[in-house]
């Protein structure tokens, strides 16, 4: 296996030795999974707890949690370099995408490009709106696994209302060159979609930098966070263009006006939510947003990609495929190989403790800011003896 320089070695050691004792399940387990659901901190348990607490101490304290909603709202848009006035705090990725999709028309432009990166959310989304008129067209991947901006380049016309691309792929890991995209849309009057699920808290992503329209993402895989927590972004001058019509009395311009006699959403990017807030998953998702910004999402992307150069070099000399591009620039935090029975490897793998997943016949390794080298050695050891798993 490569031998990592004296530098990197020092780093790629010293983030996760000193994190690691916050996250009780490395105690039991070599848990490199979080492309799946991020491993629960001391922290987001706190934060349940003290939801329990608050609960049951002061009975029903909306005022506070309608607070704590807004505390998630400044932690995200902080974390995404946004406003909070430009963030929607929504129950999931799906719901805030669902809510833009109701609000546009397709009529003066009526096609929808997307890739064949998509989670099924996103194209199931787009392709329900072919009932009011959308044209969905799928740009494709290529041969080598990538999906060259030649691509968009032919896919995007005139008649292109939205461009609605993943940052990182669930399937292969790889990640698109979104600002190439993003200037290729505006050049031609298209909005731009970012599902950031895949990469946000694993890698710094700045809305402004990027100059997208709109961002997607949730909380309960690099941000550490829990299942029903997610958050919509709107760039301000496009809030008040957009009229949802999939809403709720949390999207009002007031929602203590409590007036069921008209729709008057908010100005802000508010609108684009729904109905009560997730307040238990708002406090795990806070807890676990705070703790990636003290661990460093800078710091934590760079010890990652060392971890995963070593990951692949492993995997070369175990002569697996991996579909994972091989320039970093070019992936986000996961990393995949192929496999005979993908579903089979993952059980073999649990059974020596290893925690990973599946998608498309790849395995899915995916590490974060606790994983370790010795967690990478685990994993290429156990593959080495489940070798004929891997395609
Ligand atoms: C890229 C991507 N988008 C979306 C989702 C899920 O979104 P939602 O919050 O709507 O369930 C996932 C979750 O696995 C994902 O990996």
């Amino acid at each position: 296996m490569r031998d990592v320089s004296a530098t990197e070695e020092v780093r790629t050691k010293s983030l996760p030795a000193s994190i690691r004792h916050r996250f009780p399940i490395f105690e039991h387990r070599v848990y490199i999974n979080s492309c799946s659901q991020g491993a629960l901190s001391d922290a987001v348990r706190a934060a349940y707890e003290q939801y329990l607490n608050d609960w049951d101490e002061k009975g029903a304290p909306w005022e506070y949690w309608v607070e704590r909603q807004e505390t998630a709202r400044a932690s995200f848009a902080e974390l995404v370099n946004a406003a909070p006035d430009e963030v929607a705090v929504t129950t999931s990725l799906s719901a805030g995408v669902a809510s833009l999709a109701s609000g546009l028309r397709f009529a003066r432009r009526s096609k929808v490009v997307l890739t064949d990166w998509e989670f099924p959310t996103i194209g199931q989304i787009w392709h329900a709106q072919e009932a009011r008129g959308a044209r969905v067209v799928h740009v494709k991947e290529a041969g080598d696994g990538t999906i060259p901006v030649e691509q968009f380049d032919a896919a995007i016309d005139d008649d292109t209302l939205l461009v609605s691309i993943t940052h990182v792929c669930y399937r292969n890991g790889a990640m698109i060159d979104v600002r190439k995209i993003v200037d290729l849309a505006h050049e031609r009057g298209a909005y731009v979609l970012l599902d950031a699920f895949q990469s946000v808290g694993s890698l710094p992503v700045d809305v402004k930098e990027l100059d997208v329209d709109f961002l997607g993402a949730g909380v309960l895989k690099y941000l550490l966070g829990s299942a029903g927590l997610g958050f919509f972004y709107a760039k301000r001058d496009l809030v008040e263009k957009v009229w949802p019509t999939t809403t709720g009395w949390f999207a009002d311009e007031n929602i203590f006006a409590m007036d069921h006699t008209d729709y008057s959403p908010a100005r802000t990017a508010a609108r684009f939510q729904s109905g009560t807030p997730p307040v238990p998953a708002i406090y795990a998702g806070i807890a676990g947003i705070e703790l990636m910004k003290e661990i460093g999402i800078a710091e934590t992307r760079e010890h990652v990609n060392e971890l995963n150069a070593h990951l692949i070099d492993g995997l070369d000399e175990l002569k697996a495929t991996v579909v994972t591009p091989r320039r970093p620039d070019r992936r986000g935090a996961l990393v995949c190989a192929k496999s005979k029975d993908a579903n089979a490897l993952v059980a073999a793998l649990g059974r020596e403790g290893i925690v990973t997943s599946e998608r498309d016949s790849n395995l899915r390794i995916s590490a974060h800011a606790y994983n370790s080298v010795e967690d990478a050695d685990a994993v290429l050891a156990s593959l080495q003896r489940h070798r004929k798993l891997l395609a």
